[in-house]
């Protein structure tokens, strides 16, 4: 799974700047959240970083140490601030040697792609300072409920909505906030949609579902139905570790 995974990803980097328009807004939203709340120059981990949507709002937070990790990705070129100490994680984020002492575990859209998403979350909650945060997305059960329709099963092994992002947290997190959006893009026909999906990387990770014959049949069929549309169901999740954080003010003792 994780070689296809690797291979899906890395075969369609050249398009998915430009189709993976739903992941851009998800990653702009979770840091619209999360950057008023965390601490100067923090030392943070990105975990499945990608073309680095998400990483690019990391940028203002003027991280002090940035590890950035992928399966697949080289590192996004990005202009970091000259303070900043930079280091390329490359690997299965569940394998690889974490630093420690981490103000903040972000993620965004990648979580859905591992077997135990609940085991990531326990090492980030153990890599944290008290006060540190995870800041991650994934999708719910009900993404892409129009490919479900025709019988398509999920893509990615471990869906979770944000109930189900808490549920995976450990408990000794503390939730911020959790929310769940819908994300509906519209494509001019059936062709069009699946161009969507292998531009961004997901196409060829359904498992070699559709042959040739059957992705036509469907696609005349989802022609016939009218409006082609795909839902998207984004989840998210902020969390801290109960502690004092860096941010917080000293405390007149
Ligand atoms: C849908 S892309 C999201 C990329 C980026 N975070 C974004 O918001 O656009 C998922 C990324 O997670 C990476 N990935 C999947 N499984 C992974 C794993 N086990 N460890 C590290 N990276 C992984 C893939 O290589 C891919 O770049």
């Amino acid at each position: 799974m994780k070689e296809r995974i690797a291979a899906g990803f890395s075969r369609h980097l050249a398009s998915y700047d430009e189709a993976a328009s739903v992941q851009a807004q998800i990653a702009a939203r979770l840091s619209e959240r999360l950057n008023p709340i965390m601490p100067p120059k923090p030392r943070v981990i990105e975990l499945g970083h990608g073309t680095g949507f998400l990483t690019r709002h990391l940028l203002p937070l003027t991280p002090k140490e940035i590890w950035l990790n992928d399966l697949a990705a080289p590192l996004p070129d990005l202009q970091w601030p000259e303070q900043t100490r930079v280091h390329a994680l490359r690997g299965d984020a569940t394998e690889i040697d974490w630093p420690e002492r981490l103000d903040l575990v972000a993620s965004a859209s990648m979580l859905q792609w591992l077997g135990a998403p609940r085991d990531l979350l326990d090492k980030a909650a153990e890599n944290l300072v008290p006060g540190g945060l995870v800041a991650v997305t994934s999708f719910g059960p009900g993404n892409f409920p129009e490919l479900a329709r025709l019988g398509l099963a999920a893509g990615a092994p471990s869906y979770r909505d944000a109930i189900g992002l808490c549920h995976d947290m450990p408990r000794k997190m503390e939730v911020i906030a959790a929310w769940d959006e819908t994300i509906r893009l519209e494509f001019a026909d059936a062709r069009a949609l699946f161009g969507h999906l292998r531009a961004t990387g997901v196409n060829g990770l359904m498992g070699g579902q559709l042959s040739v014959p059957r992705l036509r049949h469907l696609m005349k069929r989802m022609d016939r139905q009218g409006p082609v549309t795909l839902t998207y169901r984004p989840s998210c999740c902020i969390a801290r570790k109960p502690g004092p954080s860096a941010s917080a003010p000293p405390s007149k003792a």
